[in-house]
């Protein structure tokens, strides 16, 4: 249909045809930030709003009274999760193409080297607990759609519709203007003539994640991502965000990592493992953000020259360093933190724009 194609349109002109200008110019950019070091303990999450500030507060209650990283990542995304005005996370996050919000979380202890995950799980706001449950009380590491949301039941978890009339209306106002054509190629491939004769061009999707990653008193690292994944996505699609390895890697030894952006480009370049053994090899949370964006570029500059995906990656080290880059047009990533200096945020790099 016009529509889904004409607003397609709108967004290569106003955004991709932009930044592709901005990208001849800046490629190569990296490792400019030496990111920043904290005191330890400390907790960080790519999410710089208040809810995620509030976060930060309930997670520092938890580390500076001697407690786990583990238990902070989980009680400070929670409070990120059931927040009805955040679009990309639990509660109120956007819903599938059939109007359903299905949720993807994943959890990881450096300090037992575990983890657990959800992905397509229904009807419950606190993914990320229910992945703790997966972790803790099985030898699993991830449960997917109705088994998740059976495991979930099982240990009291209620059930509710997860909408808002906020995410509902968004959810109403895409399908008033979707098309047939909605799914095409990826991104990289659009705009190549082999691909794109004859092929559909989809509509704009939204993509939004938490990252959450602590260090405790007693150098142990944690980590969550969570999310309500790609919006109007296929039923079933999931993302990055559940994925250890890929919206997620944590290693007691080292630090940690998260990811948000566009779950299938961080999926394939398994990035967050990656920053993980870049800092393993020296490079500093920044440094090894950055890193990960160049490796990601070079993959597909391989198959299309021009293009860039937005990826968004966080990362802190178990010295309390950190670090954050993203690869949008424009602005730079913002997080939240809190140790034992105070609240604060933490700015990182454009790789994309060279903005540091
Ligand atoms: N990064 C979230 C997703 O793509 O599902």
């Amino acid at each position: 249909m016009r529509t889904a194609l004409s607003r397609r349109n709108f967004f290569n002109q106003s955004f991709g045809l932009a930044a592709g200008g901005v990208l001849l110019r800046n490629f190569g950019f990296k490792g400019r930030s030496r990111g920043r070091g904290l005191s330890t303990p400390l907790i960080v999450t790519s999410h710089p709003n208040e809810t995620g500030r509030r976060a930060m507060e309930v997670g520092w209650e938890i580390l500076s009274a001697g407690g786990r990283a583990i238990d902070a990542v989980e009680q400070a995304t929670n409070v990120i999760e059931v927040d009805p005005e955040d679009m990309s996370v639990g509660y109120g996050g956007l819903p599938n193409e059939d109007g359903v919000v299905q949720l993807d979380a994943s959890i990881m202890d450096g300090r037992t080297y575990n983890a657990g995950a959800v992905a397509s799980l229904e009807n419950i706001k606190t993914p990320s607990s229910v992945a703790r449950l997966v972790m803790d009380r099985t030898d699993h590491v991830m449960l997917v759609g109705p088994g998740a949301l059976e495991f979930a039941r099982s240990f009291g978890f209620e059930e509710e519709d997860l909408t808002t009339e906020k995410s509902r209306q968004r959810w109403l106002d895409w399908r008033e203007n979707r098309g047939d054509d909605d799914w095409g190629p990826p991104d990289h491939l659009r705009g190549l003539p082999e691909t794109e004769a004859g092929m559909p061009r989809p509509s704009v999707h939204e993509h939004g994640t938490v990252n959450v990653l602590a260090v405790d008193s007693y150098g142990d690292v944690a980590g969550i991502t969570s999310t309500s994944g790609l919006s109007w996505k296929i039923p079933g699609r999931i993302g990055d965000s559940p994925i250890i390895g890929a919206g997620l890697y944590v290693d007691n030894e080292v630090g940690a990592a998260g990811a948000t952006g566009r779950g299938e480009d961080v999926i394939k370049s398994c990035a967050s493992y990656y920053i993980v053994l870049r800092m393993r090899d020296g490079r500093s949370p920044q440094e090894a953000c950055e890193d990960a964006l160049e490796m990601i570029r070079e993959k597909y500059a391989r198959v299309n020259p021009e293009f860039m995906p937005g990826e968004k990656f966080v990362a802190i080290n178990r010295a309390g360093e950190i670090g954050a880059a993203w690869s949008y047009s424009g602005g730079r990533p913002t997080m939240s933190i809190r140790s034992a200096d105070g609240p604060d945020t933490f700015t990182g790099t454009n790789f994309r724009t060279g903005e540091d």
